[in-house]
């Protein structure tokens, strides 16, 4: 069995994933929106000094399994510093104590093989990865072959929806709560500009929708929160779709997935799902649950590290915040 750990940013989770099987033994998640909300986002030391308490508390409950690990698998790449600190420092520990190696595992690929937990990978794909941290169009050929196709020039899709729950007060994260306010709005009232829709990059924006949701906000009462937020959602993602279009034309889609915390977006999943189809390409997105950070998709990568050998020492691990697929 493996051990994974999961804590790139504000989710403390770990999981244990039957080597043989894909079977997915025990997951645990304790997420710290709470703690966070007050903010408008993840403050990056009371995240550390989170992890530092629930991890440990998590882990406890997998004792009974600690005799039949083979390796610890943990998020090392990309993410908050401080707050993947706390997971990789604890997989030295369990090597340690254990004596066993570590698989470290980059979290978007963890996104990635989010799509296939108890079940068998299949490639070629074209994924659509939005998260708070990041809005790329990835090609993904194998484990190994992953290449970035478009990526975002500023904030990413999630992050974008977080800073507007932000303005309206909403609390954190923004996603859910701005989609259901988006159900009840009237998204035609306004007419945002769609970002980059005269350019010919096929790459995504944020900030400038934002700053056009800025000023709406600023000049409206809160009735109008319920068509702004409309507005946005709509316009945030058509801005997503005209440059996958734009992709698709040059590249014809034959499978395409959607990751990362955003893909749980029931409106983005509804409107890829029209763009497709002229393509009749089927969309593969993973179980709600398991869309944002999670241990069980880290272990689920984890097992094709530990098919390839892939393992570290406690002593050679390193965190890497900033590191591209
Ligand atoms: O993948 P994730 O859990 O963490 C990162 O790796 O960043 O993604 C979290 C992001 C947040 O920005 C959150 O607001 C967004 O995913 N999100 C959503 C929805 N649910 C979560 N964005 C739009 N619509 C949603 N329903
Ligand atoms: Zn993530």
């Amino acid at each position: 069995m493996i051990l994974s750990i999961e804590s790139s940013c504000d989710d403390s989770s770990i999981a244990i994933t039957q080597i043989a099987t894909k079977k997915l033994l025990y997951h645990k998640k304790i997420s710290q929106e709470l703690e966070h909300a007050h903010y408008g986002g993840v403050v990056p030391e009371l995240a550390s000094r989170l992890h530092a308490t629930a991890l440990p508390s998590i882990l406890a409950e997998c004792e009974p399994w600690f005799g039949e690990l083979k390796a610890i698998a943990v998020t090392n790449a990309p993410g908050l510093g401080v707050t993947l600190i706390e997971g990789v420092v604890m997989a030295k520990a369990l090597s340690i104590a254990l004596n066993i190696p570590i698989l470290p595992i980059h979290h978007l690929k963890g996104h990635i093989y989010s799509l296939f937990i108890e079940q068998e990978s299949h490639f070629p794909l074209t994924v659509l990865l939005v998260s708070g941290g990041h809005t790329q169009l990835i090609e993904v050929t194998s484990y190994t072959q992953m290449e970035t196709v478009a990526t975002t020039m500023d904030d990413s899709y999630g992050e974008s929806f977080d800073k507007v729950a932000k303005m309206m007060k909403l609390g954190y994260p923004g996603g859910p709560v701005i989609e259901a306010l988006a159900q009840t709005g009237d998204a035609t009232k306004y007419p945002f500009t769609v970002p980059l829709w005269q350019s010919p990059l096929i790459a995504f924006s944020y900030s400038g929708l934002k700053n056009q949701v800025r000023l709406a906000i600023e000049s409206a009462s809160e009735e109008e929160y319920p068509p702004i937020a409309a507005a946005f959602q709509k316009t945030a993602t058509d801005h997503l779709i005209q440059k996958l279009k734009k992709y698709g034309k040059q590249r014809p889609f034959k499978r395409f997935a959607i990751v990362g915390g955003a893909s749980a977006n029931l409106y983005l999943r509804g409107e890829v799902e029209k763009m497709l189809q002229i393509y009749n390409a089927p969309l593969l997105v993973a179980p709600l649950g398991y869309c944002s950070d999670n241990a069980a998709m880290i272990g689920r990568c984890a097992l094709e590290a530990y098919e390839r050998g892939d393992f570290v020492t406690h002593q050679a691990i390193e965190v890497k915040p900033r590191s591209p697929l």
